[in-house]
């Protein structure tokens, strides 16, 4: 059985070849298909990094326009799913419902699970960028009690999701752009990741020949864990159960002590062992957001703050490279939007659902591409005879 490396937690196995993203760990870097995270967070929009992703070059205006339209064709989901969504119970985590909501899509649109057309394929890939959102804000509208609303296609991206969570009926709601602008950015910046646990579950899932919503419902299943993509809801959580400045020392102690599993939610990374490029941007859209709604002095952003210095200047955590990640300023600003914690990881799923999808179709159409099999060191019992119960002991 010595024929395998034994490498848990796959940390140096390359399972695939991919041209989407490349990320730097040691220098903090974060390319989509070359091109830096930072341009792309401040000069473009996330409809154009979802071409981008997906097809391997920036759109030229006339392709843009035809792909945005095409996405917004999308937005709608079958009616039926409504009833779907009404066989939650009302506390139900929206990660849940969003689990079962993706992977029913398979039994909604038969006709894109085609996977080996690649006609199918690319209408399969732009219903799920286009209804991930009607979707998100169904679970949102449903956990808070209120009808569900209807995307607008006059609307941007980023601008009818906040419409389809916020709006009611009996009033008018009209999208800040700043804030339409600081979502669409939130976006850009969990669009893609390369091989993080979520995406390899759906390259895994995808490599068996399971349909792309089955798949995608594989990854949004992975994501929901605190060690990824819940990471930003218990980062909240942690920022509220610090509540205030004073009480930092203590966490810090806890999170260097070796016997306390306790850890500072929303920092260190697997593969940033430098700052995490897309924190710093989300730094900035975390400021801007609490200018436009006039949050001033909050005291977790002051608790954030304040943790971040203590935590950069500490020497455990220099030495152990741990920097604050995305998750860490995500929250903040999610909060401040008006979404409830339970809401973050779902806004993750919504914008990594891009790439995932331009992830599974680079695996389907990858010539070396076979089925995901890892193999194991067995350490358990030797071969040996089965005994009655009578002779047990
Ligand atoms: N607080 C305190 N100590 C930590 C932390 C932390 N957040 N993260 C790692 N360490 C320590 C850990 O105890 C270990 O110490 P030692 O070497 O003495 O045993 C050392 O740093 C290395 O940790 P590890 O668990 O071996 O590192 P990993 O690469 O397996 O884990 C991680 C990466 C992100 C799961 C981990 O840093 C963590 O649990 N962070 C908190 C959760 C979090 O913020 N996750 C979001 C990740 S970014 C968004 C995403 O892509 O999902």
């Amino acid at each position: 059985t010595g024929h395998f490396t034994y490498d848990p937690g796959f940390t140096s196995t390359a399972s695939c070849e991919s041209k989407i993203t490349y990320i730097d760990g040691e220098e903090g870097v974060l390319l989509y298909r070359g091109y830096p995270i930072e341009q792309l967070a401040e000069k473009g929009n996330f409809l154009e990094s979802c071409y981008l992703l997906l097809n391997g070059e920036l759109p030229t205006a006339a392709e843009f326009k035809e792909f945005d339209k095409a996405i917004t064709n999308h937005t709608m989901v079958h009616e039926q799913m409504q009833f779907f969504l009404r066989g939650f119970r009302r506390d139900a985590h929206p990660m849940a419902i969003m689990c079962g909501m993706v992977g029913a899509l398979s039994a909604f649109y038969h006709d894109s699970t085609d996977i080996n057309d690649p006609v199918q394929r690319m209408i399969a890939s732009r219903r799920l960028i286009a209804k991930i959102p009607t979707l998100a804000a169904m679970a949102y509208k449903y956990s808070v009690g209120q009808p569900v609303v209807y995307p607008k296609n006059s609307l941007g991206y980023a601008e009818n999701f906040l419409h389809m969570c916020f709006s009611v009926p009996a009033e008018e709601y009209k999208v800040d752009p700043i804030l339409a602008r600081a979502m669409d950015r939130i976006f850009i910046l969990h669009a893609d990741h390369e091989q993080n646990a979520s995406t390899s579950t759906v390259r895994l899932a995808g490599s068996s020949g399971a349909n792309p919503f089955a798949c995608i419902a594989a990854g949004i299943a992975c994501l929901w864990g605190p060690a990824h993509g819940g990471a930003n809801e218990a980062a909240l959580e942690m920022l509220r159960e610090i509540g205030t400045v004073d009480r930092i020392p203590e966490y810090i102690a806890k999170a260097k002590d070796k016997n306390d599993p306790f850890r500072l939610m929303g920092f260190g990374h697997r593969v940033y062992k430098n700052y995490d490029p897309r924190a710093r941007v989300m730094q900035k859209t975390c400021h801007e957001v609490l200018q436009v709604l006039g949050i001033k002095d909050d005291p977790l952003l002051d608790v954030a703050i304040e943790l971040e210095r203590i935590a950069l200047s500490d020497s455990y955590f220099i030495e152990k490279k741990l920097y604050p990640n995305i998750d860490f300023y995500s929250g903040i600003t999610l909060k401040a939007m008006g979404f409830p914690t339970t809401m973050f990881t779902v806004l993750f799923a919504l914008a990594r659902t891009v790439g995932w999808v331009a992830q599974w179709n680079e695996m389907i159409e990858d010539p070396d591409q076979r089925i995901g099999r890892p193999r194991q060191l067995y350490t358990g019992a030797p071969r040996r005879d089965y005994v009655s119960f009578d002779k047990r002991k």
